[in-house]
Parts: C-alpha cells; structure tokens; sequence
C-alpha cells in the first residue's frame, strides 16, 4: 500500500511532482501563500533544465501561467526571479529572503526556466554546451511540454510568454514552436522586454540615442553624419567605409567602455567605473555585431561571468549554499552557479538578425503581443525596439500617449491592434527590478487585457 502511494506521487499522478514540491528555503522566514516546485524538465535526450515554479498568490487555478525567460544568451533566468519579479529576492549576504510586493506571482503562476543547458543549475549528460537559436528552440518547447507533463493540472490555464533582453530571440522563436506544435497549449501571447528583435534597428537607433542623450557630442557626430550617411540615410550598422567604422568604435567606447552603466544610463556603476571590462559580455556582443569589436585583453575581464556594472553577488551567496541546493533540488554534481555562463555564450551561434517574420506570422494567429521597453537601457535601446515595432507595418489602433502609475506618468504607449509598444519612463534593461511598481501594473494590464 505504502509503495503504491509511493508510486502515485513520484509519478504526478496527483497532479503535482511531488518529489519536486519546495517546502521550506534557507533565509526565508516568513509564511508564503503560494505552493512551489524546483527540480528539473526534459528536454532532448540528455538535456536537463532547471525550473522553479511558483503558484499564484491570487487563484492558481484560473490565473494564467506564464513562463519567465532571462537572456544572454547564458544568463540564468533566476536572476529575474531573486532580482526582478520573483516573489522574494535575496539581501546581500545572501543570509535573508524577503519579500517582494510586486512579485509577478501575484497575479500569475510563474514559471521560470534556466535556459539553455549550462546556464545556471541546467546542465546535459554530454556536458557539451555549444548551441544555437533554432536548438533553444527546440528545447525550451519539449521543456515546456514536460511541465505540462509533470503538472497536468495546468494545461487548461491560459499561457504567456514573456522573456527580456536575448529573450527577444528566444520568445518569439518557442511562440512559433507552440503555435506550430499540436500540444494542447493555451497560448495567447507573449511580451519581450528590453529584448533584441533586430540588429539593424538596435544598432541604428543607439547611436542616435547616444547622441540625442549628450553622450557623444557635436564633433563625433557631425563625422558620423559625413561618413556613415548619404544624404538623410545613414547606415550605423554595418558600414563598409573604413572611416565610419572607426567613428562607430568610437562610439562603442562612449557607452560600453568608458564606465557608463549600458543597462541603466542614470544609475551608476556598480563598484566603479570598469573600463576595458564592459565589451566582454554577451548583452554586449549584441551590438555593433557586424564590426567584430570586441577583442579581450585581460584575463580577469574574459572571465567575467557577471554583467558589467550589476552586482550579482547576493544572488550568487544564496544559490551557492549547500543547504539552498539541497532545497532546490539540485544535485551535487551540478558546479557552482553563475549569473552568466561564459561558456554557454561562447560556444552559441546567433541565427537570426531579426525576429520579424516570426512576430509577422504570430500576430496573423491572434496572438496578443507586448513590447515593453525600460528608457534609460542601452544595452537594447527603446528607439531601436520603437522603430521594429512600426516596421511590422500593422495598423495603428492607439495613439501615442502616456500611461499612468501612481498619479505619475510612467511612460508612453501605442498600439496597432494586438501589438503593443511601450515604454517605462526612467526604468533601465532590468525593468521589474528598476521600476517593480509600475512594472506590475503593466503585467497586469496586458494579462487581463485591460487599458494601460
Ligand atoms: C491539482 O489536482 C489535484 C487532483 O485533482 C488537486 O488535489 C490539487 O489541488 C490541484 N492543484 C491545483 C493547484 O489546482
Ligand atoms: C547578513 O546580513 C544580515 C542583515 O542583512 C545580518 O543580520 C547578518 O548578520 C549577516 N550575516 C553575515 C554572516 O554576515
Ligand atoms: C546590412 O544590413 C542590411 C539590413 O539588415 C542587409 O539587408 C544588408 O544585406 C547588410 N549588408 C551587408 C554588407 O552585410
Ligand atoms: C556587491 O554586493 C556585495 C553584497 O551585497 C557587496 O559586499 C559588494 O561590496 C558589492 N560589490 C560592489 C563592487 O559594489
Ligand atoms: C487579436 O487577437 C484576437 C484573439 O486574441 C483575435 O480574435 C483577433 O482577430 C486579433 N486581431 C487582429 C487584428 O489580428
């Protein structure tokens, strides 16, 4: 009888994986009125990536689910959940949980996914790393399947994607899976914030956001209009004239290298000013990518795994503790957890330049599509995510105009049918981190497909 009962939970048919439910976490001391889940969803054969799913605080069984994606490509979606919208984030020391109120659980089941393999506490049996757009993919959809698998009682709920920064890649590339697969999904859009949807408009629009933001002043820019344009077309993104491509190193040294925070142009550098040390990351590596700029030169910037300017450590104590892992459901021989994987990063092979025809054939099949933007990033600039957004070429519904949190403007929005642009006033790349209120808001708003 024992072993039956065994067997029953072990193998979900109770509607949960048992073996994988989170009962208590080092450092959290407060009761919680959510249920959550941590172990790991099979991908292809040998790949095994890591899940930490949390219920809503409000009612799970109608609230929708929505799958959280963090970028990089390499970096672990579990910082956006002890940083950004998780329902607790972590104090320095990593000694404390505490709660955060504008947790995204609020108001969804939120699923967060550590992707790709490598990332993370996700790892594959080969311990080959090397992957591509088409392959995350791939397995994020037979991840997500497997969720659906282990946790049967959340197939009729309806689904969201939303996913920021190298997630514009990822987002709208697993939407086209779903839509295209014969799962039983109820998938009705997706959101990208802070995301790369097209390398020509991210390169094009961040010089003009250097300059219209006194970054690069008159001289350098009056050489860039005479070299990189002809007439009013300027092309800042792959150039061939050898003198706009050394005004446009110029420019990349301006905002990744001089000691600017790329991800939040008003807040400062955390630790200091880090010259020589921003190119090396992967948000960065983003940009300018045609012109192959980046070149290391130490030792210590190539093995930086945490993105120039943002202080991981809290994040990093936490999840590194033994007892937290053992929480979590991680096994031992998983290495040590890092907010980016270096690894991962190198060895990925970027497929697409723009996500365009997947937005163009996912808006065909209804899907309901947000584009948010925090104003002050730079990493993925607002301008250039604007400047997609009306390339797709749908037809306008609203106006541009502000929208309100707290009696403040929080920013500005149009949109054009299903697809919305917005924009967080003030906010950086890290938009539930940097502004959680009015981040919040927003998740709500698209969820319950109400006004802005
Ligand atoms: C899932 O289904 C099981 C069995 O019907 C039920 O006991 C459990 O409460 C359900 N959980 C949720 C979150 O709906
Ligand atoms: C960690 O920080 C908390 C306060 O945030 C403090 O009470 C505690 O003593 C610190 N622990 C260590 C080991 O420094
Ligand atoms: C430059 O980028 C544009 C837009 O992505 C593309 O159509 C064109 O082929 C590219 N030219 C070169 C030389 O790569
Ligand atoms: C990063 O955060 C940790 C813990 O919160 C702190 O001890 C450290 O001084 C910070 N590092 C920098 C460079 O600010
Ligand atoms: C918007 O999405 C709804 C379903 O969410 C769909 O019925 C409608 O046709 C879509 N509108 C357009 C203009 O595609």
């Amino acid at each position: 009888m024992l072993w039956f009962l065994l067997l029953l939970g072990v193998s979900g048919v109770l509607g949960e994986p048992s073996q994988d439910e989170v009962f208590s976490l080092p450092g959290l001391n407060t009761k919680i009125n959510f249920k959550q889940w941590s172990g790991y969803l099979e991908a292809s054969p040998g790949i095994h990536l890591h899940y930490w799913f949390v219920t809503s605080q409000q009612d799970p069984t109608s609230d929708p689910v929505v799958l959280w994606l963090n970028g990089g490509p390499g970096c672990s979606s579990l910082d956006g959940f002890l940083s950004e919208n998780g329902p607790f984030h972590v104090n320095d020391n990593g000694s404390t949980l505490y709660i955060n109120e504008y947790s995204w659980n609020k108001v969804a089941n939120m699923l967060y996914l550590e992707s790709p393999a490598g990332v993370g506490f996700s790892y594959s049996d080969s311990g080959d790393y090397a992957t591509n757009d088409k392959q995350v993919a791939e397995n994020n959809y037979l991840a997500l399947l497997d969720f659906f698998r282990k946790f049967p009682n959340f197939t009729k709920n309806a689904f969201y994607i939303f996913g920021e920064s190298y997630g514009g890649i990822y987002t709208p590339t697993l939407a086209f899976k779903i839509t295209d697969g014969a799962a039983e999904i109820h998938f009705k859009g997706f959101a990208v914030g802070n995301g790369l949807s097209s390398r020509y408009y991210n390169d094009q629009a961040l010089v003009y956001f250097a300059y219209y933001h006194g970054l690069i002043g008159d001289t350098l820019w009056s050489k860039l209009n005479q070299f990189c344009c002809t007439g009013e077309r300027c092309n800042f993104h792959n150039n061939t004239d050898r003198v706009c491509v050394e005004l446009i190193r110029h420019v990349q040294d301006i905002i990744f290298d001089s000691g600017l925070n790329v991800y939040s142009l008003y807040m400062d550098c955390s630790g200091g000013m880090q010259r020589n040390s921003a190119r090396f990351h992967r948000d960065i590596e983003n940009l300018f990518r045609f012109y192959q700029f980046h070149t290391v030169t130490t030792r210590e910037a190539a093995h930086k795994m945490t993105p120039p300017c943002i202080n991981g450590t809290a994040q990093w104590n936490w999840l590194n503790r033994a007892d937290v892992r053992t929480a979590l459901h991680i096994p031992q021989r998983i290495p040590v957890w890092e907010v980016c994987s270096q690894v991962v990063g190198e060895g990925y092979e970027h497929i697409y330049d723009t996500m365009q025809d997947f937005y163009l054939q996912l808006l065909s099949k209804g899907l309901r599509v947000l584009v948010y933007n925090g104003d002050t990033d730079m990493a993925c600039n607002f301008l250039g995510d604007h400047w997609f957004v009306r390339s797709l070429k749908q037809k306008k519904t609203v106006e541009y105009q502000p929208w309100v949190c707290d009696h403040q403007i929080a920013g500005f929005y149009e949109q054009y049918g299903n697809l919305t642009f917005l924009t967080i006033k003030g906010a950086g790349h890290m938009v539930p981190q940097w502004a959680p209120k009015q981040a919040l808001q927003m998740f709500k708003s698209y969820l319950s497909h109400s006004p802005y």
